[in-house]
């Protein structure tokens, strides 16, 4: 055999690329589980991307970009910026990457030295754990309970923070529970963060898909431009996931060391991914807004079902997941989510999944079909049943 090395062997093994590939292959499976859109690409974004495949010698798709993504978006993702989340963006603090995931992983790489820590919201999005170890540096665990909405307890992070914490993870909405932060939280996170010399590195792939309130950026404050770095992506707002494309805005240092990892990575995001960006972002709204609607649909219908069959679940204000408790069952959140689909072909994700502070909570993706969800729904009522 040959060796794989200590730092491989420690990551963890993500489940829900394993759920993705059984439920692909029984069709009698019905999936709540990938954290991807279900909807396709808006047609103007593909029509546009047929148009150009014939204009390669004008637009130069075939060939490398540079590291630091195109000027043209880079120029787009500026007006992007300062229309939707009131950052006064300037094109040197921009950088393009090969989906969002690029832009965390590159932002801890460039900013933390070895044993350093950063605090990470748990539950939380599963991606920060392994960026953080991959960069030598030490994830420290901010508790997220469902009695406090799991919303971000300031409190708590003054507790954890220590001569070593070099940042705060915050993502909002959030990934696994929905959660919505306001603008007085964010403000009151913003000045532990200034007060204690921390980045903040501000996840906000579901900025487009809140149900009740609107998307406020920490990175919009005044006097956080240089403790902020805003990370987005075309992934969800945009049902663009296959594309792989997501950019960071920051500190003109850390955009700087950013691409320089970036040369050594990947090189540069997808040259064809980066024009279709372009027109993304010029995109009408009514494209993003029938998706909302659609998503907000179903997260009313699949919250009030849960509820009435037994697995409590706080409404979420965005993003597109159920974070529902299953402790009155008496099972590991693994043994539940196995069980369910195995006994009644649902799959969803274990709460483990997003942290050590998931368990006893199973999470349901909406970003499923509306018929499909009802239809799962049924077969979790009865497989609760039997478990009663
Ligand atoms: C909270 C969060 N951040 C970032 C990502 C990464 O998305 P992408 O790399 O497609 O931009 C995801 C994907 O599920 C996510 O849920």
């Amino acid at each position: 055999m040959r060796h794989i090395s200590e730092r491989e062997l420690q990551l963890p093994d993500a489940v829900i690329g394993k759920l993705l590939g059984l439920a692909a292959e029984d069709k009698s499976i019905i999936s709540l589980g990938p954290g991807e859109p279900d909807f396709e690409t808006p047609k103007p974004l593909l029509q546009y991307l047929k148009s150009i495949i014939s204009k390669n010698k004008k637009l130069r798709f075939t060939h490398y970009s540079p590291s630091e993504g195109r000027t043209d978006l880079r120029e787009a993702i500026v007006k992007k910026l300062k229309r939707d989340n009131k950052i006064n963006a300037d094109i040197d603090n921009i950088i393009v990457t090969t989906g969002s995931q690029e832009a965390i992983f590159t932002t801890l790489l460039s900013t933390l030295d070895i044993n350093e820590q950063v605090i990470i919201p748990n539950p939380g999005y599963l991606a920060y754990l392994p960026a953080i170890e991959l960069s030598d540096a030490v994830p420290v665990d901010l508790e997220l309970r469902e009695e406090e909405g799991f919303e971000i307890n300031p409190d708590r992070i003054k507790k954890l923070i220590n001569k070593k914490t070099r940042g705060i993870i915050v993502n909002t909405p959030s990934n696994p529970t929905g959660t919505v932060l306001s603008k007085k939280l964010l403000e009151e996170i913003a000045d532990i963060a200034v007060n204690n010399d921390l980045y903040i590195f501000s996840d906000e792939a579901y900025e487009k898909l809140i149900y009740d309130s609107k998307h406020i950026s920490i990175g919009s404050f005044n006097g956080m431009k240089n403790y902020v770095i805003t990370l987005q992506t075309f992934s969800k707002s945009y049902a663009m996931c296959g594309f792989r494309l997501g950019y960071a805005h920051g500190p003109r240092n850390v955009i700087d060391a950013m691409k320089k990892s970036i040369h050594y990575i990947t090189l540069a995001a997808p040259t064809l991914s980066q024009l279709v960006g372009i027109k993304a972002l010029s995109l009408p709204n009514k494209h993003i807004e029938k998706m909302r609607k659609e998503y907000d649909r179903r997260r009313r219908f699949i919250v009030k079902r849960l509820n009435e069959i037994g697995l409590r679940t706080l409404e979420p204000k965005g993003a597109f997941y159920a974070f529902s408790n299953i402790k009155d069952f008496n099972l590991k959140s693994s043994v539940f989510a196995k069980r369910l689909l195995n006994e009644a072909k649902v799959a969803v994700v274990p709460g483990t999944e997003f942290g050590r502070f998931g368990e006893g909570y199973i999470r349901f993706s909406y970003a499923t079909d509306y018929k499909l969800i009802v239809k799962a729904m049924d077969r979790l009522e009865k497989f609760v049943k039997r478990l009663k």
